[in-house]
């Protein structure tokens, strides 16, 4: 990821209406803001679509009226939306919005272990750079990824990166062996299981339920393991009333307004220090912020790039995941 002077919210008029601009600049730039479910709810409420990464990557490849695209989200998910929609300018908020999944699969290493490895089968979750991705034979999300993995011909070895806690939950799904990456997420990998187990008995009418993200001993406990659109889905659907939430707390916004009559409990996390280095809040998704979303679309900056050749050879195992039904 590129360095980059972060943006300038210091210059912003303080007596500005910030969500009127926003609708002005939207309308006037034939712009579609998309946000992940995990930003701050300010976030969620001024997207024109709120999704999980597949649903994202979707919708970016068929804006076919906006001009641009305002991701609300991380790094790897406004490249994915420039690698599908190539023609649009695409703007994050927050250049130095990465991810710990990202940064543990550099592509140079994965190009390394594919030498070692010419027989392997490359999967990818789509949580890792647009360089990693032009490595890969094939992407996946936490929403399709079993499917993904069912359409690797049989008689391949699997590779599977960059989160090895999906990758471990993959192989229980689908019985299909696997090689993984040794990345982590670092929001899901701090929740506790003890602290949910205690938790499960303080509400024995709760359902616990994960982003397959969390650490296998977590996941153990879950009732239900989904992607986040799943989760969100799955707390509509169901007939209990209350929910302990394994995934990051921004989720907790949109399930709120989709199941009014629900209790959610975020899920319990380990404080690694004293100041709390282990938290349910994604940092890097929580520096977009409305104030550099204004920025963004008044100065269509900072933009998304990357060379031709790159764009092109990320799009192949991304293109290959969205012929998947
Ligand atoms: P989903 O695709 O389930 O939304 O997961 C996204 C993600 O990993 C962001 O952390
Ligand atoms: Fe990456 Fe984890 Fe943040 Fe998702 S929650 S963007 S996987 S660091």
């Amino acid at each position: 990821m590129p360095s980059v002077q972060p943006p300038n919210v210091d210059s912003i008029d303080p007596t500005l209406d910030l969500f009127a601009e926003i609708d002005r600049l939207r309308a006037e730039r034939k712009a579609v803001i998309l946000a992940h479910y995990y930003q701050d709810p300010d976030i969620q409420d001024v997207a024109d679509h709120l999704g999980d990464s597949l649903d994202l990557a979707k919708r970016a490849r068929d804006a076919k009226d906006a001009d641009v695209i305002l991701f609300c989200g991380v790094h790897f998910m406004a490249e994915t939306a420039k690698i599908v929609n190539p023609a649009k300018t695409v703007v994050l908020p927050d250049l130095a919005a990465g991810c710990s999944l990202a940064e543990q699969c550099p592509a140079d290493k994965l190009r390394t272990f594919k030498a070692q490895h010419p027989d392997h089968y490359v999967v990818m979750y789509i949580n890792c750079s647009a360089a990693t991705k032009a490595e890969a034979d094939i992407i996946c999300t936490s929403s399709n990824a079993a499917k993904v993995i069912a359409s690797v011909p049989a008689d391949r070895p699997i590779l599977f990166g960059p989160d090895k806690n999906l990758g471990a939950f993959l192989i229980k799904q689908t019985g299909r062996k696997m090689d993984l990456w040794p990345g982590a997420c670092m929001v899901h990998e701090t929740f506790s299981s003890q602290k949910i187990a205690a938790l499960k008995a303080a509400h024995p009418d709760a359902k616990f339920i994960a982003h397959p993200e969390c650490e296998e001993h977590v996941l153990a406990l879950a009732d239900f393991v989904g992607s986040t659109s799943k989760l969100l889905a799955y707390v509509q659907q169901d007939a209990t009333p209350k929910y302990i939430v394994g995934t990051e707390t921004g989720i907790l916004h949109t399930m709120k307004k989709h199941a009014p009559g629900k209790q959610l409990i975020p899920v319990p996390y380990e404080d690694r220090t004293a100041a709390c280095q282990g938290c349910n809040a994604c940092p890097h998704m929580k520096l977009n912020t409305i104030e550099k979303i204004y920025l963004a679309l008044r100065d269509l900056e900072p933009r998304i790039e990357m060379p031709a050749e790159l764009r092109e050879r990320a799009r192949l195992p991304l293109d290959r995941m969205l012929a998947i039904r």
